[in-house]
């Protein structure tokens, strides 16, 4: 081989101190093809690899929604394309795929994705847009009802495992927290301007945070620059309290001040009320919550719109992972899937 073209020797990088402080140096599986065994080891123990998403309660979403050929199917949260890939080949060839996201650094990638896994642009159009529009999304093809249409709520572990992104209690990162990083204020600047009362209601309405009044009074309209600084000032907040339940109220904040800075539970209930007249007679729609807050809307719509006769049949009762799936990914032991049909 001619030297110009045989593969640099790269070193491995030093880290100053003991230990990787870096994201990037920390977890090996974020490059895959770099260590593989890496990645192995991490499934074998039941983890999801850090920056990679599995998606969730793919066979169940499957038997409710019976995607058939020809369809029209919608994903209103596309991510990581994991139940569009499941959704394609059911709907072959002749169907379609609208996928939605408002994140506009993922979705490019996804695309990269779907395309590479065979997918033609005539089977598949990918919008940035937030599902709260989808009539409108819809429209722009030329269509006002779906047979088949799947919401897996929240974020992706792509966006919650990059701490660029500002979601992280792991890593350290900026305090952004926008799935649009282009629109809205970031956590930061929302927290330096909240008073103390919407504070507190917030993380009680949003993530049932037992502690919201002592947290809050501790942190409304401080300023505070990354995920690192704002874990510590919740930690401190409650430094009488044991370290599992600093940590547990750690997750609840970032969760209920996230759901805040990108309006998700206004965003579900536009969802919820458009959905019936955005499905075909018979068409059939799956959402997947993964808190109480987002469940709770979602077995109120579906049981109002059921009383309405808007809905012909709803699940009785919520669908969980198999324990199976929340071994091997532990990210599904909190989701509950719920069915309606048109
Ligand atoms: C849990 S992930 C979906 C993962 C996907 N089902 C998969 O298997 O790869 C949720 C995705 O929905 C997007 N999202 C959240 N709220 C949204 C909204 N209101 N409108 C559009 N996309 C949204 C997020 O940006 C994220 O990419």
């Amino acid at each position: 081989m001619d030297e110009s073209t045989q593969p640099q020797h790269r070193r491995r990088p030093r880290y100053p101190g003991k230990n990787p402080r870096l994201f990037e140096h920390k977890y090996k599986e974020l490059d895959p093809a770099r260590h593989p065994e890496t990645v192995a080891k991490v499934l074998a123990s039941g983890k999801t690899p850090a920056g990679s998403h599995v998606p969730i309660m793919v066979g169940e979403v499957l038997d409710v929604l019976q995607p058939r050929p020809g369809e029209f199917s919608v994903d209103c949260t596309l991510g990581h394309g994991g139940h569009a890939l499941a959704i394609l080949p059911r709907i072959a060839p002749d169907g379609h795929l609208l996928g939605l996201d408002v994140d506009p650094l993922e979705l490019p990638r996804t695309e990269q994705i779907l395309l590479q896994a065979g997918f033609r642009p005539e089977q598949l159009t990918m919008m940035k847009s937030n599902f709260a529009g989808l009539p409108a999304a819809m429209a722009k093809l030329g269509r006002t009802g779906a047979d088949v249409i799947i919401a897996d709520l929240g974020v992706s572990s792509k966006q919650l495992d990059n701490p660029d992104r500002g979601f992280s209690t792991k890593a350290d990162g900026p305090l952004d927290m926008r799935m649009n990083p282009s629109r809205g204020l970031s956590a930061a600047q929302w927290l330096e301007k909240v008073s103390p009362d919407k504070l507190a209601r917030v993380l009680s309405e949003n993530s049932d945070e037992p502690h919201a009044p002592r947290i809050s009074s501790a942190l409304s309209g401080r300023s505070f620059t990354t995920t690192a600084e704002f874990a510590a000032a919740i930690e401190s907040a409650l430094s009488s309290f044991p370290s599992e339940e600093r940590e547990l109220s750690i997750r609840r904040v970032f969760q209920a001040i996230r759901i805040e800075v990108n309006e998700e539970f206004t965003a579900l209930d536009t969802l919820l009320r458009v959905l019936p007249q955005s499905l075909n007679p018979g068409g059939r729609v799956a959402i997947l919550t993964f808190h109480s807050g987002e469940d709770r809307r979602v077995k109120k719509s579906f049981q109002a719109a059921h009383r309405e006769g808007l809905y012909r049949e709803i699940s009785r009762r919520v669908l969980r992972a198999g324990s199976e799936e929340r071994h091997a990914n532990p990210r599904s032991t909190s989701a509950k899937l719920r069915w309606a049909i048109r």
